[in-house]
């Protein structure tokens, strides 16, 4: 459910509800985005001094307000490396064999507890104005053991990485100044058995609102038509908002409901009594809309309509809360299928995680979209969410598009944790018309077969009802036994042949069933015979394996039982982990009918003759066969034309009738040449072709971008597609050269990927940043002064006293001025690197040295502090020295001194290596780079170069 805030409304004042002081606030509810200036660096999942000394303090989660580390707002993370979100820091991570295979190899985990933390830090002002408002952070999802602070304050933690979850940050936030958000995230641990990323990987939102508002997620929206068949159907939509009263005073409302339609019309209102909600309280209103000429979702034609609610107070608008919603029926019917707005529908789906090439988890909103764009090309009509809860985004989009969704839970329980994450996905996602099932949970092993697991899906059923009587939910079955199946609402199958479905469904003649996973057959795109090794597999649908099936058998078996509602692919994307049927040195998957760059293997066309309309011929393989003159090739077409005819070299090899839901196959002796495939009507009318040629060698690269203009909002994509052509402009079906990317204007490469599972470059070109902490700080009671012997390197230090830890305030008075000296260590190879030293006031005035070269004499005392960009001939690999003379704080100052000398420290060296350029081979003559616009409007130019080869450029508008 999307709620949006673009509301027109006149900025209004109106008196505070609540006990505040400041009694004026605004009116509009806001809802903005905050993935934008996060500071980002590795912490530690067990070395407590490399996760920047988090938690070690006696009152650390003791005493509110006790943060200590980076959960300190007095942390200075100037070090850190800044980006934005979404943000994936796994996909940035090497293979390593050590690695968890079914996670892709990464080096992350258990083995590696340097990379499995990670902590993000943003700081924002809220104005004064906002006080008396109720502010919140709303995470769409957070992968995973997220823990959260603000200014110090723990806020609090979320253990799955897939649920949206949110904190009223209200009462901790500094009005008119500066905040600081910080979450720390633990990747240590995965919740599947697939790549699941690392980070905020997902949108983060602050939301304003006034004391007396729409609840998080606050309105529930259904509706029924009398007769969807109808030219002008009638519509009844049941609107449930709940209104909540954050003050400490009984409030007294009306709350208005207006439908408007998809050109910003009000078809449809209702206006509400005037009542009260205790302070505290809160209170559900449901009022019943009707529509006479109601526009109907459908696949074809997504329409949405848009509840607004309006809360009124002492004649004030107080909040208006604007959701999204579809009018249409659904039904699964036991004998029949799924029925959308009366008609029956085949459900031609397929499952999908959520990783991309280049990218890992964290996609862009627009590449999420070319993810659904691509599938719906195939004539897919639905995705299930495998096996977690989905960004929000994608249940927008899916709802724009016109995308079914089967939106699935990820750890089925019923516990306290267990009934909640059902329900922030129910209450999340249940006003999307592209919602048409719950999956409760997939392949539960412990409880498909036992009393047990009987006994929590029909808990867990009636209270997925509670939350959303419109649906059903289901659980996907390994197996046909007795336990889960026997309380699930729509029987779910994984694979027919672990089941007998019809005896299944005749044991249950009351249930409908969907197959929620199908085939699981394993192919490599451009890949025509097995090759373990490079770990690639042959292309062609073949059975994969006795335990599953082929594309094409799962098809004709659904298709023959009209009681199935129709099935999910596994998968639509390959994703990375899980490289079945091989290990290490794989890392992803093969399953997908698209690679995971969405490039389509042979297979989705397949999918396209059956699914779609539109006059198609596909032929395989390609026609590059050196040394294998004369013998026979195994040609196949797939088309949706009535009959296809096949040409070598212009002569014919004969003319064929296409069978339905199936392909054609030709033993062609292979000859060097042109392999053509007709494609006619059944009146004989030539309608669809499709040729391969034997190609010469590699010769240029081409660019194809998927949008040629993109918005400058600084999170838009463009996929590019990267090609090897021969001479003649043909793609090179076996080219693997390696490709160099360069770009110009306001965009940036947000990664490369190529579709090959085995592949180890690179996804990602990021500069890395490490923070070094200046330590070993000692100090000495001076005179005043600006420069001495002791900013030599070489200076005997080690009978001074070690610096204080000012965490014991009172340990002792500082002199009234004093010479510290502190060491930093550098790597070998720093020299490359842009190296900053960034340092607080340590007192009133202060003069800094580094191996001797004075940087600064006499400052004075800043709050924020110092940043130098440090000269590389100043310094070498290993222990380098700080110097610094100081005078004592006033006592003015000291109140405003803003380090602390646990962790950090008052000065730390940034350490950025300068990213390496961008680059990806080709892989069968294919490979992608997504590129995203920045903030400013102007021309990305995004160039191609590699050894031998033409290079390309392509041109994209930012507007
Ligand atoms: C299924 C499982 C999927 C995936 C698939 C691979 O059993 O539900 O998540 O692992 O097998 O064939």
């Amino acid at each position: 459910m999307k709620t949006s805030t673009i509301y027109r409304l006149l900025p209004r004042l109106v008196l505070c509800a609540a006990a505040c002081n400041l009694a004026v606030v605004a009116a509009e509810r806001e809802r903005v985005p905050m993935d934008f200036g996060w500071r980002f660096a590795l912490g530690h999942a067990y070395d407590q001094h490399k996760d920047f000394d988090y938690a070690t303090l006696l009152f650390s989660f003791a005493k509110a307000g006790s943060g200590d580390g980076p959960a300190s707002p007095r942390f200075d993370d100037r070090t850190w490396r800044t980006l934005d979100l979404p943000h994936d820091w796994a996909v940035e991570l090497p293979f390593d064999a050590k690695g968890d295979g079914n996670h892709g190899f990464k080096a992350l985990g258990r083995y590696f507890p340097e990379n499995s933390v990670g902590w993000y830090r943003k700081t924002f002002t809220i104005p004064k104005e906002d006080l008396g408002r109720r502010i919140g952070i709303e995470f769409d999802g957070v992968f995973r053991d997220s823990v959260v602070w603000l200014n110090g304050f723990y806020l609090g933690a979320e253990r799955s990485g897939y649920g949206s979850f949110h904190y009223d940050m209200t009462n901790y936030l500094n009005y008119g100044g500066a905040n600081v958000l910080v979450v720390r995230v633990n990747a240590t641990l995965g919740e599947g058995w697939f790549y699941e990323g690392a980070g905020i990987y997902r949108h983060v939102w602050l939301t304003k609102t006034q004391a007396l508002h729409v609840a998080h997620d606050g309105a529930f929206v259904s509706s029924t038509v009398a007769d969807p068949g109808a030219v002008h159907p009638e519509a009844e939509v049941t609107a449930r908002v709940t209104v909540e009263n954050d003050s400490d005073k009984e409030a007294r409302f009306t709350l208005d409901e207006e439908i408007e339609n998809a050109d910003g019309k009000i078809v449809a209102s209702s206006h509400g009594v005037d009542s009260g909600i205790p302070a505290a309280g809160s209170s559900d209103v449901t009022a019943t809309l009707s529509m006479r000429d109601a526009r109907l979702w459908s696949l074809e034609t997504p329409y949405l309509y848009k509840l607004i609610a309006t809360i009124r107070s002492a004649g004030e608008v107080v909040d208006r809360y604007a959701t999204t919603f579809g009018v249409r029926t659904i039904r699964f019917d036991p004998d029949r299928g799924f029925f959308l707005n009366g008609k029956r529908v085949e459900i031609k789906g397929t499952n999908e995680h959520q990783d991309h090439a280049g990218v890992g988890a964290a996609l862009p909103d627009t590449l999420i979209a070319f993810r659904v764009a691509r599938l719906k090309e195939l004539g897919v009509n639905a995705i299930r969410t495998a096996h977690n809860p989905p960004t929000p985004e994608l249940l927008d989009l899916c709802d724009r598009m016109g995308m079914l969704v089967l939106d699935e839970n990820r750890m089925l329980g019923t516990t306290r944790e267990g009934y909640d994450q059902l329900k922030r996905l129910i209450v999340r996602d249940r006003n999307h018309p592209s919602v048409i099932l719950w999956s409760l949970g997939n392949e539960e092993w412990a409880l498909e077969s036992s009393d047990l697991g009987e006994r929590l899906t029909r808990d867990l059923t009636a209270y997925a009802k509670r939350l959303d009587p419109t649906r059903r939910s289901t659980v996907a079955l390994s197996n046909s036994g007795l336990g889960v199946s026997l309380a699930t609402d729509v029987l779910g199958f994984n694979y027919y042949v672990q089941h007998n479905i019809d005896r299944m469904h005749q044991r249950f003649p009351d249930r409908p069933m969907v197959g929620t996973e199908e085939s699981s057959s394993e192919h490599t795109r451009g890949i025509y015979a097995d090759d373990p090794a490079h770990q690639h597999l042959v292309a062609y649908d073949f059975e994969a394996d006795g335990k599953h099936v082929s594309i094409e058998d799962a098809w004709r078996y659904h298709l023959a039982r009209p009681f199935s509602a129709g099935l999910f692919y596994w998968t639509g994307f390959d994703y990375r982990g899980e490289p079945t049927p091989f290990d290490w040195p794989a890392i992803g998957s093969q399953f997908g009918i698209l690679d995971t760059c969405g490039f389509f293997k042979d297979s989705a066309y397949l999918l396209q003759s059956w699914w779609t309309e539109k006059p198609m011929v596909h032929l395989l393989p390609h026609w590059n066969w050196a040394g294998k003159e004369g013998q026979p090739i195994d040609v196949r077409v797939y088309s949706n034309a009535e009959a296809v005819e096949l040409f070598l070299n212009d002569r014919s090899l004969g003319r064929k009738a296409m069978p339905k839901n199936s392909h054609l196959e030709w033993k062609v002796a292979y000859q060097p040449g042109r392999l053509v495939a007709r494609g006619y009507s059944a009146a004989g009318t030539e309608i669809a072709g499709d040729t391969v040629g034997t190609t010469g060698s590699a010769f240029a690269i081409q660019l194809i971008p998927s949008e040629v203009r993109i918005a400058a909002d600084g999170t838009s994509v463009s996929v590019v597609t990267v090609r090897v052509n021969d001479a003649e402009g043909r793609m090179v079906p076996d080219a693997g050269n390696p490709i160099a990317f360069d770009l110009t204007g306001p965009g940036r490469i947000i990664g490369v990927g190529n579709g090959d599972p085995a592949s180890h470059e690179a996804d990602k070109y990021v500069e890395s940043v490490s923070s070094i902490p200046v330590a070993e700080w000692r100090t000495k009671a001076t005179d005043p002064k600006v420069s001495g012997p002791e900013t030599a390197p070489g200076f005997g230090d080690s009978a001074w006293e070690k610096a204080r830890d000012p965490r014991w305030d009172e340990v002792r008075v500082d002199p009234p001025a004093s010479v510290f000296r502190g060491a930093f260590y550098l790597p070998a190879g720093a020299e490359r690197a842009a190296i900053k030293l960034v340092l607080r006031s340590v007192g009133d005035t202060q003069s800094i040295y580094v191996n001797g070269h004075a940087l600064a004499q006499n400052l004075k005392f800043d709050a924020v502090g110092y940043e130098y960009a440090l000269d590389p001939s100043l310094l070498h690999a290993g222990r380098n020295v700080v110097a610094l003379y100081v005078t004592r704080f006033s006592a003015a100052n000291k109140a405003l001194q803003a380090f602390s000398w646990d962790g950090a420290g008052p000065a730390a060296v940034q350490v950025a290596m300068p990213a390496l350029p961008w680059k990806r081979s080709v892989f069968n003559g294919l490979a992608q780079a997504i590129v995203q616009s920045k903030r400013e409007a102007g021309e990305i130019r995004l160039m191609a170069t590699s050894p031998g080869l033409a290079p390309a450029v392509a041109s994209i508008a930012v507007k």
